[in-house]
């Protein structure tokens, strides 16, 4: 196999044996349906994200998160499994699952799976058999309860994707339980049947060589023993979705989760060096304890999505930073998020300048940032026609604007045929500017975002103060978020103007003079000044 692009083992100086990869890498996010079609079916598969695994390397990322490719009937487009050590034939086959994986670890990149531990599809055999009758064998592998007393679901427990959390099943009088669509039933994780069972999923994945897993859901997976009513949601607004009409008490976060987690961690460790990511929405306080602790650890990284929800206000996002590093227990590694297939697009939320500004915040925090496709090319928002949603959270819940198809779109590479994307009509359609917002027309233009954040990753890649060096913020100025990264000898100022007027810095005490090395405007030379939406990255000189 051929190493194509960059070369990760050599390009780090100084520390870096030291780490483990994923403290100083870069996880990018394909969101496999809409990444590169190979077969002309206007859907993206492995074949097509083995083609462009050139541009992946190329961008200086470190591992390639996949979300589903197992074998699956669609209803919530991947996270619904029937089979979960197999490939969609949609997809492809564990012969191309093989191939792309090989080729990825040829130009030194990491491949990470999706695990979805919570539910199976209601078409996974486990699931058919269980609901055959109440003496299945696995009866027990999924939650099946009577009906209320007075008729109705057993318990008050929503479901995340609208309507009541409980399916009735005419074939034998009882309701089973589904935290996602009708179509996901929850997995009962008390069993230990099916812990075994998931757990020779994850052998199955990291005995083929996977680098390692991100877990949906990771907090719902155990649920209180008796299952009893959530508390109302007093602050419930409707216009939320029907998963904030309750407080998710019972249903999530159960203490024993800590323990399921460190169980997938200690198998992980038993392969050498895998990284678990959870996600996790919850409060920084409870979100760290999935860390765990010294003896028993938990996930890696549990996704630290605070970036994508507070408002894009600097002093908020300085509290932000300060408070989730100071959260952080002992030997816990950060992470941040920008962008994901359940998000609205970063572009589209702040518009492109702002989201120059993002890109740099990502790329020269502390911890491991996590990137999402499409979002390189500032991909902005994507007006869905009523008749090509396909979003089920959309479909269940319209007009709530709870749609997630924006930001799974396809990829555009040219401004050929439906981008280069594929052959046929793409199963969602291109954002409007695809034309000239693709990867070819971006390459060839300096000031694009795309080269924006090749230049992000490079410098990254290049210096490790700017990957794990220590964080200091300094406040600089209103409306500036200001920081210093620090490692040995190399130090860095970052400063980055969230307003759209010109704001004056001063360099932290101690450090006189910064030179410019990127400035998301593309300027050489830096006087002191930002100009309106502008973030800069300077090299502090000694003297
Ligand atoms: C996660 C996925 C989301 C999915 C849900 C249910 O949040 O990211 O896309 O709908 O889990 O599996
Ligand atoms: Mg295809």
């Amino acid at each position: 196999m051929t190493a194509g692009g960059i070369s990760r083992t050599n390009a780090r100086p100084g520390h870096a044996a030291a780490r483990r990869w994923w403290e100083m890498g870069v996880v990018y996010q394909i969101y496999p349906r809409s990444f590169q079609d190979s077969d002309s079916d206007g859907v993206g598969d492995l074949e097509g994200i083995r083609q462009r695994l050139d541009y992946v390397a190329s961008l200086g990322i470190d591992a390639i998160w996949l979300s589903p490719i197992f074998p699956s009937p669609m209803a919530d487009f991947g996270y619904d499994v029937a089979d979960f050590c197999d490939i969609d034939k949609l997809f492809g086959s564990l012969d191309d699952f093989d191939a792309l994986l090989a080729e990825a670890h040829g130009r030194g990149l990491k491949l990470l799976l999706d695990f979805v531990p919570n539910h199976s599809s209601t078409e996974h055999p486990w699931f058919i058999e269980s609901r055959a009758s109440r003496r299945s064998p696995k009866r027990d592998w999924y939650f099946w309860r009577d009906g209320a007393p007075g008729g109705g679901p057993p318990n008050n427990w929503t479901s995340d994707m609208g309507g009541p959390a409980w399916e009735y099943d005419p074939a034998t009088g009882q309701y089973y339980l589904h935290t996602f669509l009708k179509e996901q039933a929850d997995l009962n994780w008390r069993n230990p049947d099916v812990r075994a069972a998931m757990t020779d999923v994850l052998r199955f994945w990291f005995d083929r060589g996977v680098d390692g897993f991100r877990i949906d859901v990771l907090w719902h997976c155990i649920k209180a023993e008796d299952l009893r009513d959530n508390p109302l949601n007093p602050a419930y607004m409707p216009e939320q979705g029907e998963k904030f009409r309750v407080l998710q008490q019972h249903s999530a976060n159960q203490p024993e989760i800590h323990e399921i987690a460190h169980a997938f961690r200690a198998l992980a460790d038993g392969y050498g060096e895998r990284l678990l990511v959870g996600e996790i929405c919850l409060p920084v306080d409870q979100l760290m304890a999935y860390y765990g602790s010294a003896d028993t650890p938990g996930v890696h990284l549990p996704f630290n999505f605070q970036l994508f929800e507070a408002p894009w206000d600097a002093a908020l996002i300085a509290h932000i930073i300060e408070a989730y590093e100071a959260a952080l227990p002992d030997g816990g590694w950060p992470n941040w998020v920008l962008g994901s297939h359940d998000a609205p697009r970063i572009a589209g939320r702040l518009g492109e300048p702002q989201a120059r500004v993002a890109a740099m915040l990502l790329l020269t925090l502390r911890g491991t940032p996590t990137l999402y496709q499409g979002d390189e090319l500032g991909i902005g928002r994507v007006p869905i026609s009523p008749d090509r949603i396909r979003d089920p959270q959309d479909l269940r819940q319209p007009g709530l604007g709870l749609g997630r198809d924006g930001a799974r779109t396809p990829m555009a590479w040219d401004d050929g045929a439906n981008a280069g994307f594929s052959d046929a009509e793409p199963w969602l359609p291109l954002h409007p500017d695809w034309q000239s917002r693709n990867v070819a027309a971006q390459d060839a233009d300096a000031a694009s975002m795309l080269t924006l954040y090749r230049h992000l990753l490079a410098l990254r890649r290049g210096h490790e103060a700017l990957s794990i060096g220590a964080f200091r913020l300094h406040a600089s100025s209103p409306d500036v978020l200001q920081y210093a990264r620090r490692e040995g000898d190399e130090q860095f100022v970052i400063a980055l103007n969230f307003s759209t007027a010109p704001r004056e810095i001063t360099l932290p005490p101690g450090i006189e003079r910064g030179v410019l090395v990127l400035s998301t405007h593309g300027r050489t030379i830096f006087d002191g000044s930002l100009q309106p939406d502008e973030g800069v990255i300077l090299r502090v000189e000694a003297g």
